[in-house]
């Protein structure tokens, strides 16, 4: 358990500030440890002999302003968001929309143990009806081979948990196996794959075939995160802001065209949070969409209903996220926002990003129902536009001397 500092992340004019007095004011509440505030003051790039080691080719570093979101309280705790991302809209919005929440005692959210999916292929398996009575038979073999090969989660008390036999094609005989694997605070993408290549050759004695594919899912449908908010008619701006969000959140469990942008609004909230904590985004981002199309029909991850006295969201999705292993262990950019955070593991950050979604989206739909997308949200995009102007005059005139 992480001890915590007692803190509000209710900091009123943070925005007005300059860079250095907002960090100084972060450091001065005691979330961050000394080596995350020289990393922040000194800009909070990416060593690039770290970079080198962590990708292929590198030539360089690429940034993104960090931010942080504020006046989240979640489950009670008050909590400042990390957030790499370069809409200004997305970290206003939220902090936005966190206020409101707050109001009305601030977002819950809930996410399940951490397990993950993975899928062992079987093609031309002789009789599949038979292999899945058979693996059924052998589960106990099965998940014990699975153990073996990750001794250490095992030992750190996750581990395979389960086992699913599907048929996918009776005549063919493709087979596919999934094990659920309880990967602790890490992402468990290697893990689980570890599990599926040690588990293929012990299913194929069983039940004959052909080893296919033997990979994680990115639709882990048993690690999952929900997320709830209220706000009452009065702090949304109104009954006819409330209709308005009602009658948006509608539009998209009707339409996918609606839906999908619905939905990018709502992953402005959480890939910010993934980059900022070093997370593969593009997992999120693809258990996202699939869990939104999972009936067949795509449809809004995050939804509006009407409550007594104003309105509640709900967002539920699938979330593969870890505080161990991957980049979270080597870039000090990441260990400074899981201070900021005073995180206690990778349940809770799933459970801060899916907050994030709901209030990003809230405040997309607010934006969107009242006075419209181009004079609320874009406002701060101007002055985006404006910092790009004055950069491209700055390289022309710099073309220009070089003449
Ligand atoms: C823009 O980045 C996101 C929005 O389009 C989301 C939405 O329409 O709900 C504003």
């Amino acid at each position: 358990m992480v001890e915590r500092k007692s803190f509000s992340s209710r900091i009123s004019g943070f925005y007005k500030k300059s860079m250095a007095q907002r960090l100084e004011l972060i450091a001065d509440s005691g979330l961050l440890s000394q080596d995350s505030q020289e990393h922040l003051a000194a800009g909070g790039a990416l060593d690039v002999t770290v970079a080198d080691r962590l990708s292929e080719n590198v030539i360089a570093c690429h940034g993104l302003p960090l931010a942080l979101a504020l006046n989240f309280r979640i489950n009670g705790r008050d909590i400042v968001i990390p957030m790499a991302v370069e809409e200004p809209s997305i970290v206003a919005g939220c902090s936005n929309a966190a206020r409101l929440v707050r109001l009305s005692g601030g977002f819950f959210a809930e996410a399940t143990d951490p397990v993950m999916t993975t899928q062992v292929q079987l093609d031309e398996v002789p009789e599949p009806e038979r292999a899945v009575e058979t693996l059924e038979a052998c589960r106990g073999e099965l998940l014990d081979a699975a153990n073996r090969a990750i001794p250490n989660m095992v030992r750190r008390g996750g581990g395979c948990r389960d086992l699913e036999v599907r048929i996918l094609d009776a005549e063919e005989g493709v087979v596919v196996v999934h094990l659920y694997v309880h990967v602790g605070d890490a992402m468990g993408a290697n893990l689980v794959d570890t599990v599926a290549e040690a588990v293929a050759p012990v299913i194929q004695r069983h039940i004959g075939g052909r080893i296919g594919l033997r990979i994680l899912s990115n639709l882990p449908l048993r690690r999952t995160v929900r997320a709830t908010a209220r706000v009452s008619t009065e702090a949304v701006g109104g009954e006819e802001m409330a209709l308005g969000l009602l009658r948006a959140s509608r539009f998209a469990s009707l339409d996918i065209f609606r839906a999908v942008t619905h939905n990018k609004g709502v992953m402005n909230g959480i890939d910010a949070v993934a980059m900022a904590t070093g997370q593969d985004w593009r997992s999120i981002e693809a258990g996202a969409h699939a869990w939104a199309a999972l009936t067949g029909r795509y449809q809004p991850l995050a939804t509006w209903s009407r409550t007594d006295d104003g309105i509640e969201g709900v967002l539920e999705m699938p979330m593969a996220v870890g505080t161990v292993g991957g980049s979270t262990t080597v870039h000090p950019g990441v260990a400074a926002a899981f201070e900021l955070m005073q995180l206690s593991g990778a349940r809770e950050l799933a459970e801060i990003m899916a907050t994030a979604g709901l209030a990003s989206n809230l405040a997309a739909l607010r934006a969107l129902a009242g006075e419209g997308i181009q004079r609320g949200h874009m406002r701060l995009h101007h002055r985006k536009d404006r910092l790009l102007a004055e950069a491209q005059a700055h390289a022309n005139q710099a073309e220009g001397d070089r003449r």
